[in-house]
């Protein structure tokens, strides 16, 4: 029996790209939003979509996030970063036991372009970790295109999703959930603190889209997953 996966921020870009895939390849996804009406028009949306594609039996469903988080295995957090926490902090009763994922990419853009930004626990994930004491807290999905993700024609393959964290059993789960979004299992990347290389490096994945008008992924070459040490 699959995961039931929560995504957190599910009404928006990545959250219902991130929902398409996962309940295409089998996993019964709740996708959760500040406004369950909101969350409920979405998954309605996302089961024509999938329906259309050929899985007429993909399960979605919507809820308030805290109805969502608290049906889902595994809860992904594709919300915007916040620098008060104040809507995961919220959360952190019913999250208690669950496996965290967080895609959040603390990003600001100027003149000169996309940036990250400073966090003062190091990370956007660290912070979710300090506010989540209860969870374990993996972080993973950063350096895709929610557009391409939301496009099920397209062959995300060649693509790696970099995944970090510090429990090792987590990781294994996130790596292969990765594989139920793009087709290739993820690379792990070590401890939780990666996120402070995997964060902005965003900005450089979107500053590469924007000069050569493309959506990019990141590949690490040479890394064969039936190696990865026990
Ligand atoms: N877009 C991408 O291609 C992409 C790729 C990789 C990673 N990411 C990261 O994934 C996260 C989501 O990106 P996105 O582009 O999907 O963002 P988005 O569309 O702006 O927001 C996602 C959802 O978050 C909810 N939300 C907004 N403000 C919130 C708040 N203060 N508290 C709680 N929920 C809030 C909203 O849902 P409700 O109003 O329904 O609650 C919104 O639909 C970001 O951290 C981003 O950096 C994005």
């Amino acid at each position: 029996m699959s995961d039931t996966i929560a995504v957190l921020g599910g009404t928006g870009a990545l959250g219902r790209a991130l929902a398409l895939r996962l309940a295409r390849s089998g996993h019964p996804v709740v996708l959760g939003s500040r406004d369950a009406g909101r969350a409920q028009a979405s998954a309605a949306e996302l089961r024509e979509t999938l329906a259309a594609a050929g899985t007429p039996d993909a399960r979605v469903e919507g809820a308030a996030n805290e109805e969502a988080a608290a049906s889902g295995e595994v809860v992904l957090l594709a919300t915007p970063w916040d620098e008060s926490g104040a809507s995961i902090a919220a959360l952190a009763p019913v999250l208690a036991g669950r496996l965290v994922v967080s895609c959040i990419n603390p990003l600001g853009f100027d003149a000169q372009g996309p940036h990250g930004l400073a966090v003062a626990e190091g990370s956007a994930a660290e912070q979710v970790a300090a506010l989540l004491p209860g969870s374990t807290v993996t972080a993973a999905f950063h350096h895709l295109s929610a557009p391409s993700v939301a496009d099920l024609d397209r062959d995300l393959s060649g693509e790696d999703v970099l995944v970090c964290g510090d429990d090792a059993g987590a990781l294994a789960r996130v790596v292969e959930l990765a594989a139920a979004v793009t087709g290739r299992p993820g690379v792990e990347v070590g401890a939780l603190r990666q996120a402070r290389v995997l964060e902005p490096f965003t900005a450089v994945v979107i500053a590469v889209n924007k000069r050569y008008k493309t959506r990019a992924g990141v590949l690490m070459t040479h890394v064969d997953p039936t190696r990865a040490r026990a």
